[in-house]
Parts: C-alpha cells; sequence; structure tokens
C-alpha cells in the first residue's frame, strides 16, 4: 500500500477552508473559534496534545454543516434543532482514524455546562467541548455587533457580560474567568480580523510537521470532505463516492499503476468540494440554469482546486480533480485547456463525473439506465468533449461501470 507524506494540521486546516465555503460571505468562524479557544486553553494551563486536540476540534466543529439554509442559522445565539449538526459532524469525525477521538467534543460543542456535567464522560473532553461552545458563541455575538456597524472595539465589553451571564450554568465557570482574563486586551478582538486571525493560524501550522500516511488513513480523512459535499443535496448523496470508485475502475482499466488509481479515487472523492459554495436552492433548481445561476455553479472547480493547494502532497490529486469540467476540444472550463494539455487522469475523471451524474436522479430528471449513459457519452466524443478511448473502455465495460459508479 503506497505512503504519502501529509501534514494533518495542513489537510485540517484545508478541511475549514472548504467548510468556509459553505459560510458563502460569512467566513472564517471556524478559524476564529480554533484562535479563541486556544488562547482560553492555554490560560487554563492545557499544553501539548490536549491543545492541538482543542484546536483540531474547534477548527473542524462545524463540519455537520454543509446546507448553506443550515449555515445562515449558525450565526444566532440559539436555535431550535442545533444539536442535529452536532450530531452529524461527531458521526463524520467518528467515521475517520485519524479524527475519531475527537467525535464526542463535536457532539456536545452546544450542550450547556449544566447537563455536560452530569454526564458520563472525561472531565478533559466536556471542557474543551464547553470551551469551544463558549467561544462559537464569543463570535456570533461579535459578528451581531459588527452587523450593527459597531467597531469590535467598542462592543467588546457587550459580548463580555454576556458571557459572564452564563457562568455556570451555560459554561464551566473556570472557561468563563479564563475567557474573561484573555478578552480584556484590545488585541484579542483585532485578532479576530480574517487577516490576523489567518497569520495566528498560520504560526500553529508552522509548528507541526509532515507525518506519513498510509492510504487507508488519508482516504477516511479525504471522505470526510467528499461527505461534507455530498450531504448538500439529497441529490448529490454518494455522487463522490460513485465518482472515485469508477474513476478508480477505469484507471485499472488502463492498467496505470497502482499510485495513479489510487490517487484518482482521491481525485474523485474531492473533485466538487467547490460546490460547497454554491447556494443549495441553485443545487436543487428543478429547471434549467440562468446565465447569471451557471456562472455561480461554475466556478466550483476552480475553488476545489484553491482549497486543496495548500495540502502539500496532494498537489497532483488538486490538479485532476480541478480539471474534471475540462473538455478535450478546450471549451470546457476553468482553464480551457484542451487535449494535449490533459493528463489522462483529468479525463478520466471528467467522464466517471458525467456517468455517474447521469446515472443519478436529478432534480430535473430521472435516473438514467446504463444503455442511454453510454449514448450520451458517445454523443460528448463525437462532439470533441470527452475523450473517445476511455468511452469505449467504458463501453466495453458497461456493466462494471455502473456498478462501480453506483456504489450499494
Ligand atoms: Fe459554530
Ligand atoms: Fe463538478
Ligand atoms: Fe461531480
Amino acid at each position: 500500500m503506497s505512503v504519502y507524506e501529509i501534514n494533518l494540521h495542513e489537510a485540517i486546516y484545508s478541511l475549514s477552508d472548504a467548510l468556509d465555503l459553505v459560510g458563502v460571505t460569512h467566513i472564517h468562524h471556524g478559524k476564529r473559534v480554533a484562535y479563541m479557544a486556544t488562547e482560553c486553553g492555554k490560560r487554563m494551563g492545557w499544553q501539548g496534545a490536549r491543545l492541538d486536540d482543542l484546536f483540531q476540534a474547534a477548527i473542524l466543529h462545524d463540519c455537520g454543516v454543509s446546507r448553506t439554509v443550515v449555515h445562515a442559522q449558525l450565526a444566532q445565539f440559539e436555535w431550535e434543532k442545533e444539536a442535529d449538526h452536532c450530531k452529524i459532524g461527531a458521526e463524520l469525525l467518528a467515521s475517520c482514524s485519524l479524527l475519531h477521538h475527537l467525535a464526542t467534543t463535536i457532539l456536545h460543542h452546544h450542550t450547556h455546562w449544566s447537563e455536560l456535567a452530569r454526564l458520563d464522560f472525561p472531565d478533559e473532553v466536556k471542557l474543551a467541548a464547553n470551551c469551544i461552545y463558549m467561544v462559537d458563541r464569543v463570535d456570533v455575538l461579535s459578528l451581531g455587533v459588527m452587523s450593527e456597524g459597531k467597531d469590535i472595539l467598542l462592543g467588546k465589553q457587550e459580548v463580555r457580560t454576556r458571557i459572564a451571564e452564563k457562568r455556570g450554568s451555560w459554561f464551566h465557570p473556570d472557561l468563563v474567568d479564563a475567557f474573561l482574563a484573555v478578552s480584556g486586551s484590545d488585541a484579542f478582538w483585532l485578532r479576530l480580523d480574517s487577516d490576523n486571525v489567518d497569520g495566528y493560524l498560520a504560526t500553529w501550522l508552522a509548528h507541526s510537521s509532515k507525518r506519513e500516511m498510509r492510504f487507508n488513513e488519508l482516504k477516511c480523512l479525504v471522505k470526510i470532505f467528499s461527505h461534507i459535499v455530498d450531504a448538500k443535496s439529497p441529490f448529490t448523496r454518494q455522487h463522490s463516492d460513485g465518482v472515485a470508485s469508477l474513476a478508480r475502475y477505469i484507471g485499472g482499466l488502463f492498467e496505470l499503476p497502482k499510485k495513479n488509481c489510487e490517487m484518482l479515487e482521491l481525485a474523485g472523492f474531492l473533485h466538487d468540494l467547490g460546490k460547497l459554495r454554491v447556494p443549495d436552492e441553485l443545487l436543487e433548481k428543478p429547471g434549467r440554469l440562468t446565465e447569471a445561476e451557471s456562472t455561480v455553479m461554475r466556478r466550483h472547480s476552480f475553488d476545489t482546486y484553491s482549497v486543496l493547494k495548500n495540502v502539500k502532497g496532494l498537489e497532483t490529486i488538486a490538479l485532476w480533480a480541478a480539471e474534471h469540467h475540462e473538455r478535450v476540444n478546450g471549451a470546457g472550463y476553468p482553464y480551457q485547456l484542451s487535449n494535449g494539455q490533459l493528463s489522462l487522469e483529468a479525463r478520466i475523471i471528467a467522464v466517471a463525473d458525467v456517468f455517474q451524474a447521469l446515472a443519478q436522479q436529478r432534480p430535473y430528471r430521472a435516473s438514467l439506465p446504463p444503455d442511454e449513459i453510454l449514448r450520451l457519452l458517445k454523443e460528448q466524443v463525437a462532439g470533441n468533449r470527452l475523450d473517445g478511448a476511455i468511452v469505449a473502455q467504458v463501453e466495453a465495460n458497461l456493466g462494471a461501470c455502473w456498478q462501480a459508479a453506483m456504489p450499494a
């Protein structure tokens, strides 16, 4: 099995960039929460692995949110059904061996301390969850202040008072005291600004090092990304999974080296990451998109690249993923590359993407049977859009391709 050199912190940081896309314009929430949680944690005297875990859980705490409508609710101080996204996020992390130890923290990042205190799991985890809850509310309150057009330095006392009012009920008294201690300075609040918070987090990334990951570890990490994307709409459930397994299968038909086949699978999981930025109503629109809507939709493959390019070790995968809407005749997007410039792998993902999408139901049409999919693929070959040799392989192995694209 191949080994990949990846910096886990860097990968998680990019995962938070992907989650930021869901916010559309309300971005960097996870990053600000990670920064504030870390400051409070340090004040509590936490260090080493405990602080690293807090940071990772904090930056990912809203990974259960992939729909833009749900994201809009995060900005309220309290809302109905807030436990749903905690549960989805916890399940997501529990499925990955590298992150499953953070699942309980995520599960309880909206649980009041009065209730948490009575639950039966380690205090360390309870405090981490409660710390994230507290600073998450700080972020929401500060956004509220700023949305009224007030400077955060003028509103900071109001936020501190609101948090202090929940001392002992919503939040552990020691956590509130730690927050009040670290948030006394102007600098604490000025660091919430995007550029400053990025700088703060970059220092964290710098102190962590690359580690070797086996393919299966990397795959489960990458699947977290793809599950977040596919959860955006009931129509796209398992789309990325299907593209991943079909692309890998086609790579095998071309006798590509095993590592390339694995990378094809990973690129398949990641190809639509940029769709996190597309508003739900566009993905679920029953009719044709207007020109303006298409423009919003079309930027997703470029956004996929923007998120992935920062993870060292994933550069090639990022490229293949970003090129899934390029076409052989140069009429695709976003780079308008043409045949000679497109790798075989990028062309394979393009075919796998079209195949899987046609096999699934869409708001504007039913799912299509294999022979109908093949007919449409051949039409695309005739128009010099998809690669003829790849579609010929698909034709020769149609049943197996269908099975790969539609995992049970
Ligand atoms: Fe949050
Ligand atoms: Fe796409
Ligand atoms: Fe896709």
